[in-house]
Order: C-alpha cells, then sequence, then structure tokens
C-alpha cells in the first residue's frame, strides 16, 4: 500500500518534535526507521495509522487523506489497512492466543475459514492456540501480536521496535517471521527499530530527525 506523508510537523506547545516530515512507502516496500531516542519515531508511526494528530501536513494511506477523517472513519481504515507491532505485545491477558489473533477478523465481521489455525503454524505457535497469554515468553508472545497484525491481511504493517524487549537470538528469530510473513501477505512494513541487524534487512533505511527523515 502507498504510504505518503508531506510537510508532517509535530509540535508540543512550542516545542517542535519533528518537522518536515516527507516519506513515501511504496506496496510492498519495507523502511526501516532509525533515529535517537526521543526524536519521534514512535509519534511519526501513530501518526501514520492515525492514533496521534499532527499540526501540519498531511497523511495520505492508499490515497486516501487521513487529516480531514474523524476519530471513528480513521479507526475503520486503520482497522483494515494497517496491522500494528508494539515493542510492549499489548495482548489482551484474559483472551487465549487464538482469540488475541482472532480478534481483527472479529471487529471486521470477517469469517475466520481457518485463518487463525494457519496464521498459528505461520508464526511457529502451532498447538498454542488455547493458551493464556501468561503461559507464553516474550518471543512467543510477539510472535502472537505479528499474527494478530496480519492476520486481516492488511495492506501496510507498522511496527514499533517489535524486538526491543526481546534477547538477541529470540529477536533474531522474531524478525525473521515478521520479515517473512509480511513478504508473504505482501504488505509494505515500516519498521522502527534500533537494531543494526533488523536495519540491514530492510530495502530503505531512514533516520528521523527534528527537522525531517534522510536516507542513511
Ligand atoms: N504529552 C506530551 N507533551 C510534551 N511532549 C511530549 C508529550 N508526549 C511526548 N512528548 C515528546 O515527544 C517526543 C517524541 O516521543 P516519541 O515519539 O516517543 O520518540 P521516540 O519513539 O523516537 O523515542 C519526546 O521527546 C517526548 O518527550
Ligand atoms: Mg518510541
Amino acid at each position: 500500500m502507498t504510504v505518503s506523508i508531506r510537510n508532517l510537523a509535530k509540535r508540543y506547545g512550542d516545542v517542535a518534535v519533528f518537522e518536515h516530515v516527507n516519506l513515501d512507502v511504496a506496496p510492498g516496500e519495507f523502511v526501516a526507521i532509525v533515529g535517537e531516542s526521543g526524536v519521534g519515531k514512535s509519534t511519526l508511526l501513530n501518526c501514520m495509522a492515525g492514533l496521534d494528530s499532527w499540526d501540519e501536513g498531511t497523511v495520505m494511506l492508499a490515497g486516501q487523506d487521513l487529516g480531514p477523517l474523524d476519530g471513528d472513519a480513521r479507526a475503520l481504515l486503520r482497522r483494515k489497512l494497517t496491522g500494528f507491532v508494539f515493542q510492549a505485545f499489548h495482548v489482551l491477558p484474559h483472551l487465549d492466543v487464538a482469540q488475541n489473533i482472532g480478534l481483527p477478523l472479529m471487529l471486521l465481521k470477517q469469517p475466520d475459514e481457518g485463518r487463525v489455525e494457519r496464521m498459528l503454524a505461520a508464526v511457529g505457535l502451532d498447538g498454542l492456540g488455547a493458551r493464556l497469554p501468561q503461559q507464553l515468553s516474550g518471543g512467543q508472545l510477539q510472535r502472537v501480536a505479528i499474527a494478530r497484525a496480519l492476520i486481516h491481511n492488511p495492506a501496510l504493517l507498522l511496527a514499533d521496535e517489535p524486538t526491543g524487549n526481546l534477547d538477541p537470538a529470540t529477536a533474531a528469530k522474531v524478525l525473521d517471521i515478521l520479515i517473512a510473513q509480511t513478504r508473504e501477505h505482501g504488505a509494505s512494513l515500516v519498521l522502527v527499530t534500533h537494531s543494526e541487524a533488523a536495519a540491514t534487512r530492510a530495502d530503505r533505511v531512514l533516520t528521523l530527525t527534528s527537522g525531517g527523515v534522510a536516507l542513511r
């Protein structure tokens, strides 16, 4: 899916987090975003998902301008077009693994048709669908989050430091699954990361500073 960001600025009062951010993502492209802590990487990703507001500029997803949409319309578009993977997993503790993964299908009123089972297998969690999140390791939890983010075949996957809470060996495995599954689904991937190993896998690596994004 195409993402097109023009002259985006985010401010808190007089203090700018970032300005002059221009960014295009092509369908199926994998873009990594790096930058110092606090520079606004999560904010930018949240703007891309319509989860945060901005003060100047435009965000377009698949040709649709998010600016004029109200919160409900943004939520609908987000649900349909995007999947989000957070550093802290954000799985729902009272739902089992299969229910967590199937949640987007339920919200979109789409039939399961064995998709949850196939997704469990694809991320290496075969047979663990009935477990509760507390019965999983961090690496397994992040694979649940990846499966959930892709179950409804979104055209854009947004991932905010998804391996930041994992040990290096587990992080490498989870990254492999994240990239393989994104490619398999033909989705675009925007990955915020501190990991050099992750960045080198991307089609493009962009550095965010307070003055904009630049090719690294
Ligand atoms: N409510 C707020 N008021 C003022 N500044 C904020 C607020 N929320 C976030 N910030 C600032 O926005 C900046 C960007 O944060 P964030 O997007 O989380 O950065 P990153 O993900 O690159 O570490 C930070 O410097 C943070 O201090
Ligand atoms: Mg962040």
